[in-house]
């Protein structure tokens, strides 16, 4: 068999760690996106269950299935073949029993298409971490603001405010890689809370809300593109207006169409 084209791995974010080279990871969600997202150069991107919230309008992502994840990943796959594609393992895939939590991320591997998957979690998940990893399967661990326990939470909010809380996530990450891991997330932490825990391992961290000093940084897609409406958290930048971009586009399409403008001579058959 001849392979025309070399796949990205998680080897390539340790070279990135070794080397000090800052990346980022980019959410997506469908094949047209992610296709984007690698001619872009960007080196992972993940399928985050966010997509709860920002495709399919959910207030959280507590009510995306495995399913959902199976049926965008296989859309990321399609749009980007050579990625290194990341799934997240949805709220109740990987808590109620170990062997259902492994068949769950057997199925984000074998029908999806991902190269590894997501788990929110610390210590609670490290047995799990260490199994999948036993598998085959790379585990990317997220600390933090978890979304999957915002009713725990009381709502999306910093994390790790206090010294107690600030050094369980950092011997959380410690943890996680110790479990497997090949890097964690940091969402929502002060920054530094983020200097520490990636100070204290060698795998890299990928910070969201988690300040200037991790490996990577990692933003959801619709937010950096501007699209997302409503108050949005202290750490979103927008790169471009894309709310405004994309409703002054369909104006003009509509404004053309009332006016016979469009289809013009070269649109025509
Ligand atoms: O679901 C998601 O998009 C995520 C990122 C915010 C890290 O987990």
């Amino acid at each position: 068999m001849s392979v025309s084209f070399k796949p990205r791995s998680i080897h390539d974010l340790q070279t990135f760690k070794q080397r000090g080279e800052r990346f980022v990871m980019l959410t997506a969600y469908d094949a047209i996106s992610a296709a984007i997202l690698d001619e872009a150069g960007v080196p992972v991107l993940l399928v985050g269950d966010s997509l709860g919230m920002v495709v399919l309008g959910h207030p959280s992502t507590v009510p995306v299935t495995t399913d959902e994840m199976v049926h965008h990943t296989k859309a990321v796959r399609r749009g980007a073949p050579a990625a290194l594609v990341v799934t997240d393992m949805p709220f109740g895939s990987y808590q109620i029993d170990p062997s259902a939590a492994k068949a769950n991320a057997v199925r984000l591997m074998q029908e999806g298409g991902a190269s590894a998957v997501k788990i929110e979690g610390g210590e609670r998940v490290l047995d799990l971490v260490g199994d999948l990893v036993g598998m085959g399967i790379p585990v990317m661990g997220h600390l933090g603001l978890t979304p999957q326990s915002v009713n725990q939470f009381g709502g999306f909010k910093v994390q790790g405010r206090t010294t107690e809380a600030a050094d369980r996530i950092v011997s959380d990450t410690r943890a996680l890689q110790d479990a497997g891991a090949f890097a964690v997330v940091l969402e929502c932490v002060p920054a530094e809370v983020g200097r520490r825990a990636t100070q204290g391992v060698d795998i890299p961290t990928i910070g969201i809300g988690a300040g200037q000093d991790t490996d990577a940084q990692v933003l959801v897609l619709p937010d950096l593109l501007g699209m997302t409406a409503g108050p949005l958290p202290r750490f979103v930048k927008a790169y471009v207006d894309g709310r405004s971009i994309m409703r002054d586009a369909v104006k003009a399409f509509q404004a053309e169409v009332a006016s016979g403008e469009y289809p013009g001579s070269e649109h025509r058959y």
